[in-house]
């Protein structure tokens, strides 16, 4: 007897995404996986035929958002029969333990496992599925099938897993251990992007500053350098970088690099030395200070930010202190800042989460409350001045203003008389709030 098949032609699909730029850009390929083999991408869960959860698992809070969100979709699914995929982090940590546990969950997927899904749809299996393999080498999905959400700025996925293993991060246990792209692929994409009339890429991996071309050993450097040559790029960016692995040659390419931003996503985690030990970051607040003020020498105008965790197990007022005092010292652009949330199997889950839930909170708010005083310093003294702005939209709040980022990253929203989407703009800046700048376009 044969085989019953589905066929994925006319049924609608629809992916929704937790977590990083990564899991954006992961879930960017999966519709494009879906909508190359017939199925048709839909912006309504309850119209679809198959939901796919791309799932996060870096905090206790992302995995409980994920949670509720399938609660609901089990109900939904009662009304209407669905194929529901849960992939990504949580879905690598627990594989076919959360198939056991939500029977209304049909398959299971770890990030190395996406060029499975097809096949696992179609196949139209009666028994559920679930494949978290690792793969040592990065899994290529040919990135023309690539269903992106923006045609102006686009990501470039390079690298994947890390094998640093901070004492607090299970990212290391849901992406496995670093696998490079090869450069040649890298820069086909971005030509292929450029071809396209993108304006700007964004270089994605975990420690993008580790990269290494497997076949040629080129490093990051020879890599934004080559990216820097493709013509119709105007603007390119990288996340994440690790501080240990920032090296003076790094810096000194992106000064040397016309495209490359003035941008840096530097995570500190913490201005305390002794905590940054016991997080096994590898370098001291000293050390990241050097770096900083290396960069700012080389490039006065650079753009920082940066991630804070308040609460790591141990932490003193007197290191929580150290935390204020680098904020203060290294005055960046933007934020990112967390309460501290106990992982399995990290080195930290094995202590004792021993600073309270309210003092969590209070750290917090703390940081937040400094962090805001210094954004609204540092963007008030942009008032006056006229900036590039690459327009990627319209104001959510507002239809009639325009929205955009700086070379800087800082959200620019702004007047204009034309539609400028997808255009670089000079815009005037007017007035500003802690997390964003306002103004009019120059030439209207
Ligand atoms: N290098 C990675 C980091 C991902 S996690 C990347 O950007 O691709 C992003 C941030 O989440 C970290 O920099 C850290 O500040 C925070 N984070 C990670 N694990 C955490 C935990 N257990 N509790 C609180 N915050 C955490
Ligand atoms: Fe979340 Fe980290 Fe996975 Fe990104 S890599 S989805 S931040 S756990
Ligand atoms: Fe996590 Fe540290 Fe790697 S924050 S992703 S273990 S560099």
């Amino acid at each position: 007897m044969e085989k019953s098949t589905r066929n994925l032609k006319n049924l609608k699909f629809y992916v929704h995404t937790f977590g990083c730029q990564m899991n954006e850009n992961d879930s960017e390929r999966i519709a494009g996986i879906l909508s190359t083999a017939g199925g048709k991408i839909s912006s309504s869960p309850e119209e679809s035929d198959i939901i796919i959860v791309n799932t996060c698992a870096v905090r206790k809070k992302s995995e409980e958002k994920l949670y509720s969100y399938l609660g609901r979709l089990a109900s939904s699914k009662k009304k209407k029969k669905r194929t529901i995929g849960v992939v990504g982090c949580v879905a690598q940590l627990y594989g076919p333990e959360l198939l056991e546990k939500k029977s209304f969950i049909d398959f299971v997927l770890g990030p190395d496992n996406y060029n499975l899904i097809t096949e696992i749809i179609q196949s139209n299996h009666e028994e559920k599925f679930a494949s978290t393999s690792w793969s040592r080498e990065y899994k290529e999905i040919p990135h023309e099938k690539i269903f992106r959400e923006s045609n102006i700025s686009a990501y470039v996925t390079i690298m994947e897993g890390c094998n640093n293993f901070c004492s607090y991060c299970i990212v290391p246990f849901t992406r496995g251990r670093e696998k490079c792209r090869p450069l040649q692929k890298i820069t086909q994409e971005i030509q292929n992007l450029a071809n396209k009339g993108y304006k700007e890429i964004q270089l994605l991996g975990q420690n993008v500053n580790s990269y290494k071309d497997p076949e040629t050993e080129k490093d990051f450097s020879v890599l934004l350098k080559e990216a820097n040559r493709i013509i119709a790029i105007e603007w390119i960016r990288f996340i994440t970088s690790h501080p240990k692995n920032f090296t003076k040659n790094i810096a000194e390419t992106m000064k040397g690099s016309e495209k490359v931003c003035h941008q840096l996503h530097l995570p500190v985690q913490s201005g305390s030395s002794s905590v940054l030990k016991r997080m096994n970051r590898g370098y001291t607040r000293e050390e990241y200070l050097e770096k900083i003020t290396f960069l700012r020498d080389l490039m006065p105008d650079i753009s920082l930010s940066t991630d804070i965790i308040v609460g790591f197990p141990g932490e003193t007022e007197k290191e929580f202190k150290e935390t204020l005092s680098i904020l203060e010292e290294v005055r960046f652009n933007n934020i990112f800042s967390f309460r501290y949330s106990p992982r399995p199997f990290t080195g930290a889950y094995k202590e004792k989460d021993n600073v309270s839930f309210e003092e969590k909170k209070r750290r917090l708010i703390e940081v937040q409350n400094l962090q805001k005083k210094i954004q609204l310093e540092l963007n008030e003294s942009t008032i006056g001045k006229v900036m590039k702005v690459l327009c990627t939209g319209k104001s959510k709040k507002a239809p009639r203003i325009y929205s955009g980022r700086n070379e800087g990253y800082q959200v620019v929203n702004f007047k204009s008389k034309n539609d400028v989407i997808g255009c670089f703009v000079d815009v005037h800046i007017t007035s500003c709030g802690p997390y964003s700048l306002h103004g009019e376009a120059t030439k209207q």
